[in-house]
């Protein structure tokens, strides 16, 4: 059994894709489908009119061509390896969803728009990255039209994110002929042929130097050049300080013409790490042929009007799991069966026999369940990981009920999304409920809480932006020192925690200059 966990542990891969939005991220990912044969045809699922709910793109793909895809987790084989891709939700806002599942995979491809360089929010997006030391790939996207020099770009990432840029593979062709890449480890050029709207894979043709430099010319010569370049420097892929998040192997290529997108899917296999123990919160590894273990990275209520049920997602970490074992909840000490784990696509539910480290569940109707828990097989030793962090809340809102005969659904949604992690609901200890204020990482949290309570909880509310710039979480002492200065409001957390909003983030940093024995912890990522 621990034999045959460590192989199925050795062939996963656990991933995602961070990218600005535009840059790629969602036709790569189906060309990763179409490399993988998990898809006969690219391009059909396409950017339209309200495509930015990825959900409607997927779930059209799911029933076109019949294969299951989740919008939280997609599960596809390639070279006798499992890969997980997690769905980074792709908003023009930050969200902290997006910030979780990224604890919850090992790897990360940051896809770069070749025209646009590093954007903010994949620079945002990377600090996470960073803050974890998860190996970054990188795919320099849209090579097929014309954008920065590729030197212009691994200056980028080496200037703005400091991660040292080891190009694997490098263009050859001019903007708007993009002929092939060149695989640098190898030296072997590989051209392609373009199909229409990168439907198919590409076909592809391995040529030598010498005809490569009779065919393509100056093409070619400036390619030739370009590597000759990057040998002297030096910059050639290197394992250790990849896996350590300190260099990022590069790739070039276009997700539209499907050009070195297998390049860079088989280097999810080969340089990406595969699943390893993780620690738990004394820093002791939960070794992967332990029993069952596992923790919830995201939690969603009401995925579908008609089930009107409560999916806890949680990432395998160690062992074996077997629906409709029993699981302990490391938090509440309550087991929990699951009868119900799933794949967890919209409407549509895959049931889920086993899974192994590195997979992804969807607990159906896992009541209890918050974001963070750590679960553990009910008969092996028990385990609880570190929290996800939680990110520092940028905005604010007060909400209320528009009716105030609707009080009571307002609290129920205001306790469930808060749990959720939908928004950071925070109480004001004396008034209770009555007037919360709303933190979040973006704007788009409010929004989604607004029409949830609405739609879903049958509360309309009235939001209004609150006026603070800064959080710090505090204790009781310095609470009631800080309740006295002008500007400052004391709250309290879902977890008890209380916490000091600021009116003027200036007024702060005086503060903690002049009293330097105030309790004011920033919420750091991390
Ligand atoms: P996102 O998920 O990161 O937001 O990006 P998405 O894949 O939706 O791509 C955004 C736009 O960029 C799409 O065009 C897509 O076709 C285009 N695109 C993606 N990769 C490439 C590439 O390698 N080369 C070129 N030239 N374009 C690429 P759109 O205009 O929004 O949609 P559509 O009109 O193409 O359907």
């Amino acid at each position: 059994m621990s034999e045959q966990v460590l192989n199925e542990a050795r062939r996963r891969r656990t991933f995602a894709i961070i990218s600005h939005p535009d840059a790629g991220k969602t036709t790569l990912t189906e060309k990763f489908l179409l490399y993988a044969g998990a898809i006969t045809s690219g391009g059909a699922v396409k950017a339209h009119e309200g495509r930015r709910s990825a959900t409607s793109d997927w779930m059209d793909m799911e029933q076109k061509r019949g294969i299951s895809i989740t919008s939280t987790a997609l599960n596809f084989p390639y070279r006798d390896h499992e890969l997980n891709l997690l769905d980074t939700p792709g908003h023009r806002d930050f969200s902290e969803d997006t910030y979780r599942v990224l604890s919850a995979v090992d790897a990360v491809v940051m896809v770069l728009d070749s025209a646009k360089g590093i954007e903010p929010q994949t620079l945002k997006l990377f600090e996470v990255c960073r803050s974890r030391n998860l190996p970054v790939i990188t795919f320099l996207n849209k090579l097929d039209r014309p954008g920065m020099e590729p030197f212009e770009l691994l200056d980028q990432i080496e200037e703005q994110i400091q991660l040292r840029p080891t190009p694997a593979t490098w263009p050859v062709g001019s903007f708007g002929d993009l002929r092939g890449v060149i695989d640098r480890r190898s030296a072997v050029f590989t051209r392609f042929t373009r199909t229409a709207r990168g439907s198919q894979i590409a076909p592809e043709e391995d040529v030598d130097a010498a005809r490569a430099a009779v065919e393509e010319g100056a093409h070619w010569e400036k390619a030739a050049e370009e590597c000759g370049l990057l040998d002297a420097i030096e910059s050639d892929v290197d394992l250790p300080s990849f896996l350590a998040g300190e260099s990022t192997p590069v790739f070039a290529g276009s997700a539209l013409t499907n050009f070195g997108v297998r390049h860079l899917l088989d280097a999810i296999v080969d340089l990406a790490p595969a699943p390893s123990a993780r620690l738990d919160v004394d820093d002791k590894p939960r070794h992967l042929d332990e029993p069952c273990s596992a923790f919830v990275f995201k939690v969603q209520a009401n995925m579908d009007r008609n089930h009107r049920d409560r999916i806890a997602f949680a990432r395998i970490c160690s062992g074996r799991f077997d629906r409709g074992m029993v699981m302990m909840c490391e938090r509440t000490g309550r087991p929990f069966a699951t009868k119900y784990a799933s794949t967890v696509f919209g409407a549509e539910r895959t049931t889920i026999d086993e899974a192994f480290p590195g997979d992804v569940v969807g607990l159906v109707n896992a009541t209890g369940l918050n974001i963070g828990d750590s679960l553990y097989d009910e008969t092996g030793p028990s385990v609880k990981f570190p929290p996800i962090p939680s990110f520092s809340p940028e905005v604010f809102a007060t909400a209320r009920p528009v009716d105030t005969g609707k009080t009571k659904q307002f609290r129920k949604g205001l306790d469930q999304l808060n749990e959720e992690g939908v928004v950071q609901v925070l109480k004001d200890p004396d008034w209770g409920d009555a007037s919360p204020v709303l933190a979040a990482v973006g704007q788009l949290q409010f929004d989604v809480f607004a029409n949830r309570l609405e739609f879903e909880f049958n509360a309309p509310i009235e939001l209004s932006a609150a006026p603070y710039q800064a959080i710090r979480v505090t204790d009781k002492g310095s609470a009631d020192v800080l309740r006295e200065k002008v500007g400052v409001r004391i709250l309290a957390r879902f977890d008890g925690d209380l916490v000091a909003l600021f009116e003027n983030k200036y007024a702060l940093q005086r503060l903690e200059q002049n009293e330097p024995d105030l309790v004011l912890e920033p919420i750091i990522a991390g």
